[in-house]
């Protein structure tokens, strides 16, 4: 049984293609992955590459740039994606000037970039252009709530044993999108929240509330423990301040 998991197992393992692992061997000798535009910006316009000493533009200048310049910006992604991949393909392999989506200033410190023509597999610049195309910058901390479903949050809560908090909401009430632009999006309710709570959100126009939850006005927020009862139930919009409360007295409710 075993050599029959391991047998299905490892083709992935030898075959899948891994776009950062194709950056890694393949271009980040020259391209850096990521510095903040500002930095950037400095770099190239004030201090003529002297300040990074690049040898080629960074992953996060390249996303963007591909992505603003290279077919439809706000078009299909998957569309977009593909243009991108064939552009990446054309360009490392037969790279002039000419083809250039890059900033002139930005340019006007490389070198063209040598072909790669012979050292890479197509199969390795589509996975690579899949990876710059969905480049993200390195995050520090997540600044905005994260709204997961309510199966998914009883059996996080039950690992975690954190309280669920949800919001109950419709699109059309004045109130819950203040407090969502308000309070909800204010970094210390949001630290407060993803510290002991687990937050679904649930748009009462589209779908009713899970386990009989019951509700009178939008917003409602209903915590519940992560046994499955009900700590409370707070109708209302609320300030920073009193919402911060709020969850204090949950958490003693609940433990
Ligand atoms: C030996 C250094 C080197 C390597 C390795 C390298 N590049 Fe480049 N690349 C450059 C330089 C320099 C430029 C800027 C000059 C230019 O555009 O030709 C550049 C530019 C680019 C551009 C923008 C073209 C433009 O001008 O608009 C893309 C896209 C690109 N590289 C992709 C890649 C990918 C993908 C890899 C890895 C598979 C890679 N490069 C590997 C040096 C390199």
């Amino acid at each position: 049984m075993r050599g029959l998991w391991i047998g299905l197992i490892l083709p992935w393992v030898i075959f899948a293609m891994d776009g950062e692992r194709v950056y890694e061997q393949k271009c980040a000798s020259c391209h850096q992955r990521y510095i903040p535009a500002e930095t950037l910006m400095k770099n190239f316009m004030e201090q003529n590459n002297r300040l990074l000493h690049l040898k080629a533009p960074t992953i996060n200048q390249l996303a963007y740039r591909l992505k603003q310049r290279i077919g439809d910006p706000k078009g299909d992604k998957e569309i977009q994606l593909m243009e991108v991949t064939s552009f990446i393909h054309d360009y490392i392999l037969e790279p002039d000037r000419a083809k250039s989506i890059c900033v002139p200033e930005v340019l006007a410190h490389f070198e063209t970039m040598p072909s790669l023509k012979g050292k890479i597999r197509d199969e390795e610049i589509e996975a690579v252009s899949e990876w710059i195309y969905f480049y993200m910058p390195p995050t520090k901390e997540a600044k905005v709530l994260k709204f997961i479903d309510f199966k998914e949050a009883k059996a996080l809560a039950k690992v975690q044993k954190k309280i669920i908090m949800v919001e109950v909401t419709r699109p059309t009430c004045h109130y819950c999108i203040k407090m969502e632009r308000t309070t909800l999006s204010d970094p210390e309710v949001v630290s407060a929240i993803m510290k002991d709570f687990i937050p679904v959100r649930v748009d009462v126009s589209q779908e009713s509330l899970p386990d009989d939850l019951e509700w009178r006005m939008t917003p409602t927020f209903l915590f519940i423990d992560y046994d499955g009862t009900l700590i409370k139930s707070i109708p209302g919009a609320w300030m920073k301040e009193d919402f911060l409360k709020i969850l204090e007295e949950v958490k003693g409710d609940a433990w």
